[in-house]
């Protein structure tokens, strides 16, 4: 069976999950389940960086020594993503044993093999990003994303990374699809085109305590973001069980916003390449969820949306909706609580739950609420088919080249078809008439909605799977899905309140 690997970034645990670092873990959940549904064997990684001087500060302002700081903190992530309903394989800790000890392996190999020396670091230091900076890269004394930095002279270890430039320009030009979306592989080749230097790769234990010690100099730790990009390769058993390693690692997808580009496509690759380790298959970088006032939304700039508030307004299935749909992969888009609650009156409460409260009252009502036999296909109903089994492809087309929110838009296309057949076709009045042809009417529908729930599965896997369950189905695959005439005849199906009741969101 063919195999995919996703990652979120380790998330710092200066804070508690917001909507941004949300909109990262569900859509990789939403990529790793739609794989499984494509009939893959995935592992979906995502965890938490603890090391740093960013993680130390919010130790220090709570009072907490840093490890259980962040043992706290693993645990409120763990509950967001289970309220999410993120399904991992694992939840990397950098504070784990055993990655301290591989994270020491890696830097020792690096060492033994000449890619680190010791020089002066001169230069500034971005505490909110763990980033180095040189006055070159400064805007208006910030960094580019506008974060406070500091200037530090000190004795460091450096990572030769600069003779690598040429080796991954190499691998840029002969692999246009190695970053998504392909302007931000423009942008990777554009960086590396002005000069590429070489990386500070520790800090002094007399400023930075918390970190992993460097093997061969305990006077320093490891600078937090190599420790923290190690994760990806550590989890699936780098040196441990080649084999299981490289099944993974050659399906590999990391999944990172547009701000740690550079980290994910410059550092990591130069480090795997003085590792002797393959590149990863794809990077995705995705654009930033925005405030009222178009910025990044993020603690620094205020107020910022916790995703529990906006679970208790609208439930968790249509918040992984709205990423999905109204976020276009790739690109910045806004967020609050009205833009939710429009696109799920919209899609979920008028379109989807509108078909499936229709479909089961009328079942209930001229059919003794049992599901009627399959009847032979006139015109309209015919055309539904076909277009539901062309909609079951182009999902699969559009999520395999990451246009997700058209794949949210086939889906309700097919529905809103669905809506207005039923609309046509009125077998509210057609019973009096034709109990044949109402009957082809109401399973026709019933198959779409069959299909349509079916296919978001992996987007909404709570409502999916009350849909299907009282379909008499559980958890279809893709194949299932495409089989027009699935359902079973006679099978019970009783009316219930409204699975997506509309709102109304008072200001
Ligand atoms: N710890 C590093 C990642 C190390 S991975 C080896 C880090 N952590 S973070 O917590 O600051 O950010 C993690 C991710 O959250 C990034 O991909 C970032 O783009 C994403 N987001 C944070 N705010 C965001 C928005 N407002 N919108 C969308 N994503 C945002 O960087």
């Amino acid at each position: 069976m063919k195999k995919f690997y996703i990652t979120t970034p380790i998330y710092y645990v200066n804070d508690k999950p917001h909507a941004g670092t949300s909109y990262s873990t569900v859509i990789a959940d939403i990529l790793n389940r739609y794989h499984q549904f494509f009939k893959k064997q995935t592992f979906f990684l995502t965890g938490i960086d603890e090391h740093g001087q960013k993680c130390r500060q919010a130790a220090q302002d709570k009072g907490l020594p840093p490890q259980t700081h962040c043992d706290q903190m693993a645990e409120i992530f763990k509950k967001y993503w289970k309220i999410l309903c993120i399904q991992y394989n694992h939840f990397y800790r950098t504070t784990s044993p055993s990655h301290k000890k591989s994270v020491q392996k890696a830097l020792q190999k690096l060492f033994d093999s000449g890619h680190i020396y010791e020089s002066t670091y001169e230069g500034w230091y971005c505490v909110s990003e763990e980033i180095f900076y040189t006055q070159k890269d400064l805007i208006n004394g910030l960094s580019p994303y506008g974060k406070k930095v500091t200037k530090i002279k000190e004795k460091n270890y450096f990572f030769k990374m600069s003779q690598f430039k040429n080796r991954l320009i190499e691998h840029l030009e002969k692999n246009p699809h190695f970053i998504y979306p392909p302007h931000r592989q423009n942008e990777v080749l554009g960086f590396l085109n002005q000069g590429l230097e070489d990386l500070c790769i520790s800090r002094p234990t007399t400023r930075l305590k918390w970190g992993i010690p460097l093997p061969f100099d305990p006077h320093y730790v490891v600078y937090v973001w190599i420790d923290a990009l190690l994760n990806y390769v550590f989890a699936i058993d780098l040196w441990k069980n080649n084999q299981n390693f490289h099944q993974w690692w050659e399906n590999s997808h990391h999944l990172i916003g547009k701000d740690i580009l550079i980290t994910h496509a410059v550092y990591w690759p130069c480090l795997l390449m003085a590792l002797e380790i393959p590149l990863p298959k794809h990077i995705i970088s995705h654009g930033w969820l925005l405030n009222k006032e178009q910025e990044k939304m993020s603690k620094s700039k205020g107020k910022i949306l916790d995703p529990l508030d906006l679970i208790d307004l609208i439930g968790s299935d249509p918040l992984r909706y709205f990423f999905i749909k109204s976020v276009r992969l790739g690109q910045d888009s806004p967020i609050s609580p009205s833009l939710i609650v429009k696109e799920y009156n919209q899609d979920l409460a008028n379109n989807l739950g509108n078909l499936f409260q229709r479909t089961i009252t009328l079942i209930s009502s001229y059919f003794d609420s049992k599901i009627p036999p399959p009847i032979p296909q006139d015109f309209n109903s015919k055309n539904i088919h076909h277009q539901a089994l062309k909609t079951c492809d182009d999902v699969k087309d559009k999520i395999f080249n990451l246009h997700l929110h058209k794949a949210m838009f086939e889906i309700m296309k097919l529905l809103d078809t669905t809506n207005r057949y039923l609309e046509n076709t009125a077998p509210w009045k057609l019973i009096q008439s034709d109990k044949q042809k109402t009957a082809l009417v109401l399973r026709t529908s019933l198959e779409v909605l069959r299909i349509s729930a079916s296919l978001l599965q992996p987007v909404i896997p709570q409502s999916s799977q009350k849909i299907l369950n009282k379909l008499g189905l559980h958890s279809p695959d893709f194949d299932q899905t495409k089989t027009w005439n699935a359902l079973q005849t006679h099978l019970p199906i009783t009316k219930e309140k409204p699975l997506f009741p509309r709102i109304q969101l008072r200001v």
